[in-house]
C-alpha cells in the first residue's frame, strides 16, 4: 500500500446518511472522531440539535465511536424521514426498491411533502427523502434534476442508486435502538443534554449567510443571539459549534476558542468555504485549520 492510499484508508468516512444535505458535515467525521477521543468522550451519547443529514454522527455511531445518537431537527419533514428510518425501515426500503423515478411520481411526492401531514409520518418521511434524492443539490423546495422536461444531461434518477440507498437504511436499522429522533427547538435539546454525563453536543445551526434559500427553518438574528446565550452559559459542557465565517461569530463567542477550517461544498457548484469551529471550555483544543486526522484508524 502506498502512503497516499494508506492515508486515504484511515481518513475515509463511512457514508451512511441516506440524505444529501447542502452544507452537510459528514466530511467532519475523522475530525470529530479525534476530538471526541482526545476529549475522553469515546462511547458517549452524541447529540445533533440541528441534525439535517446527520452524516457525521451516524458515521460515528456505526463505527462504534459513540454509543447513541440524538437526531433532532425542527423541520417536521426532516424529522418524519428520520423517524421512518428508525421505526419503519422495511416500509422505506420497499418504497425505495419500487418507486417510479419520473416526473409524474416526483409531482405526487411533492404534493405529499407540501401537504406536510404529520399524521402520516412515514409517507411524509418518504416524500422528503424522494425529493432530497431527486432534486437539484437535494434542496427540498427546488426542482428535479434534469428539469421538469428532463432535458438536462443528468436525469431525475441520477442520485437514486436504489441498492446503495437500501443498504444505508438497512445498516441504520440495525442501530435503531441507538438512535433517538426528535423534532424540537435545538436550544431546548442543548439545554436538556448539556447537563447529562457522557454527552457530546455538535451544533451546526443554519448559517448567517445563504441559509434562507437552503433550509426550511432559517435563523433570524435573535435566534443566533439566543443560541449564543445558551451555549455561553453552558460553557463547561462538551459542545462544538460550527458556523460560516461571519464577524458576528466572533462577537457572540468572544470568550470561547474559535478555529477556522475549510470544507468543500457542492450545493450549486463545488467550492471551498472557510468555516469557524467554536469550542466549549471542556473540550481539548484543535489546531487552527483543523487538519484531517490521518493518524488513527477508523
Ligand atoms: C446547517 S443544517 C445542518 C446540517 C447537518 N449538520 C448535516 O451534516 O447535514 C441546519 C439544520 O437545522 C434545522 N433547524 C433550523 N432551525 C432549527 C431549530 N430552531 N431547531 C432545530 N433545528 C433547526 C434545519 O431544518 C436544518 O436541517
Amino acid at each position: 500500500m502506498t502512503a497516499a492510499v494508506a492515508a486515504r484508508a484511515v481518513t475515509r468516512r463511512p457514508r451512511v446518511s441516506p440524505l444529501r444535505y447542502p452544507g452537510g458535515k459528514a466530511a467532519l467525521y475523522t475530525r470529530l472522531r479525534k476530538l471526541i477521543r482526545d476529549s475522553d468522550l469515546a462511547g458517549c451519547t452524541y447529540v445533533e440539535p440541528y441534525a439535517g443529514g446527520a452524516g457525521a454522527g451516524l458515521g460515528l455511531l456505526v463505527t462504534g465511536q459513540v454509543s447513541h445518537v440524538v437526531v433532532n431537527d425542527l423541520d417536521p419533514a426532516i424529522h418524519a424521514f428520520w423517524r421512518t428510518v428508525v421505526e419503519e425501515p422495511d416500509f422505506l426500503m420497499a418504497q425505495i426498491r419500487a418507486v417510479e423515478l419520473d416526473v409524474p411520481e416526483w409531482r405526487r411526492q411533492r404534493e405529499i411533502y407540501s401537504a406536510a401531514d404529520e399524521a402520516d409520518s412515514s409517507a411524509l418521511g418518504f416524500a422528503t427523502f424522494y425529493l432530497n434524492r431527486t432534486n437539484r443539490s437535494g434542496v427540498l423546495n427546488g426542482g428535479p434534476i434534469g428539469g421538469l422536461d428532463q432535458s438536462g444531461n443528468y436525469k431525475i434518477d441520477a442520485r437514486f442508486n436504489r441498492a446503495a440507498l437500501v443498504e444505508r437504511i438497512r445498516i441504520l436499522s440495525l442501530y435503531a435502538e441507538c438512535i433517538t429522533t426528535t423534532c424540537r427547538d435545538g436550544i431546548d435539546v442543548i439545554a436538556e443534554y448539556a447537563t447529562q454525563p457522557d454527552t457530546f453536543i455538535y451544533a451546526d445551526p443554519p448559517y448567517f449567510e445563504k441559509a434562507g434559500s437552503l433550509y426550511m427553518n432559517a435563523f433570524k438574528a435573535e435566534d443566533h443571539d439566543n443560541l449564543a446565550c445558551v451555549l455561553n452559559r453552558l460553557h463547561k459542557a462538551p459542545w462544538l459549534l460550527t458556523y460560516d465565517n461571519d464577524p458576528r461569530v466572533q462577537e457572540l463567542y468572544a470568550q470561547r476558542r474559535r478555529r477556522e477550517f475549510e470544507l468543500s461544498y457542492s450545493a450549486h457548484r463545488v467550492m471551498k468555504a472557510t468555516e469557524i469551529a467554536v469550542l466549549s471550555d471542556s473540550l481539548v483544543d484543535i489546531e487552527d485549520g483543523w487538519p484531517l486526522d490521518k493518524t488513527e484508524g477508523t
